[in-house]
């Protein structure tokens, strides 16, 4: 059974309901897009679902604030949630179903099933959140489930995790493919993200300095650096003198295997997390030697 809210968007809350809708669809040859999002939407999620809405006949938007990927210490219990708000942002946007299954839907109280990744996902994001990435695999690979998309669309704000997800569908044979889709920013560079709400006047203010210190690196890369090292330092000296910050991660890797690389003569990813207060900000940027002198 579906339930229509006023905006007109089938919402499913089931995985059995959900699979139902795609399977019914499918069977009319239609294609099937998925844009899972934990809510609370911004333009980088609607970009998702615009992409999504612009090559698959129908794009289902799951909501589902996942209590798997956090840790105990981590910022669940405030997590914004406006599902009114987000139907309609999504709706207009193109979706054509929200699947906002609840807690006690998605994780029998005996779960004990998870999904883990042994390699990169232990390094980035991976070092100071060692349970996150399980988290986001066990729930990625149930949305799959449930909503049986033909492709699922991801940011590239959230390298690692792409990178995580990508090689999920690949070693588990996941019939679906992943569309990597480019970081949403402000009109002043940083990277959209629902955390940002939680940041104060001058922790936003100073947040920039995220984007400033990429821009930096990328100018060194582009006129000729490639020692990894320092691409990482030249961001690290915009970064670190910004008072009350605490620098999680500044780090140049391989951009398919996330593994270290000194010398940058293959596509690479300068990726970092910085806290503002307890608020975990991450961005990134490209640096491919291809591209670029
Ligand atoms: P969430 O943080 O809500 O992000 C949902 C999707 O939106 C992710 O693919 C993320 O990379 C993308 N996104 C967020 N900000 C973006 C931006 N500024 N530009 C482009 N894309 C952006 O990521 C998650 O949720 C969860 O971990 C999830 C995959 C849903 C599993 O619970």
């Amino acid at each position: 059974m579906t339930t229509e809210t006023r905006i007109t968007i089938p919402v499913l809350r089931t995985p059995a309901e959900m699979a139902e809708w795609s399977t019914a669809r499918s069977s009319e040859g239609r294609t099937i897009g998925c844009v899972p999002t934990m809510g609370a939407l911004h333009e980088g999620h609607l970009s998702l679902v615009r992409r999504s809405a612009s090559e698959c006949d129908e794009t289902i938007v799951t909501i589902f604030v996942n209590p798997l990927q956090f840790a105990q210490n981590e910022d669940l219990d405030k997590y914004p949630s406006d599902e009114t708000g987000d139907l309609h942002a999504a709706l207009e946007a193109g979706a054509s179903a929200g699947y906002i299954p609840s807690v006690e839907t998605m994780y029998p109280v005996d779960r004990s099933i998870f999904i883990g990744e042994d390699s990169i996902s232990k390094v980035l994001c991976g070092k100071s959140r060692p349970t996150h990435f399980r988290g986001v695999l066990t729930v990625v690979a149930k949305l799959f489930n449930a909503c049986l998309p033909d492709r699922a669309y991801f940011g590239e704000k959230d390298y690692q995790q792409l990178q995580v997800i990508k090689r999920m569908v690949r070693d588990l044979d996941f019939p679906l493919a992943i569309v990597p889709c480019p970081i949403i920013r402000e009109p002043d560079g940083l990277a959209m993200s629902s955390r940002n709400k939680y940041l104060s006047n001058q922790e936003r203010k100073d947040a920039l300095c995220l984007y400033k210190g990429l821009l930096a690196a990328r100018a060194d890369f582009v006129d000729g650096e490639r020692d990894a090292r320092a691409i990482e330092r030249t961001a690290r000296k915009v970064i670190q003198p910004i008072e009350n910050t605490r620098i999680d991660y500044i780090e140049c890797r391989d951009a398919d295997t996330l593994g270290e690389i000194d010398k940058i003569e293959r596509p690479a990813v300068l990726a970092l997390a910085v806290f503002f207060s307890d608020t975990h900000l991450i961005d990134n940027t490209f640096l491919n030697p291809d591209q670029e002198r």
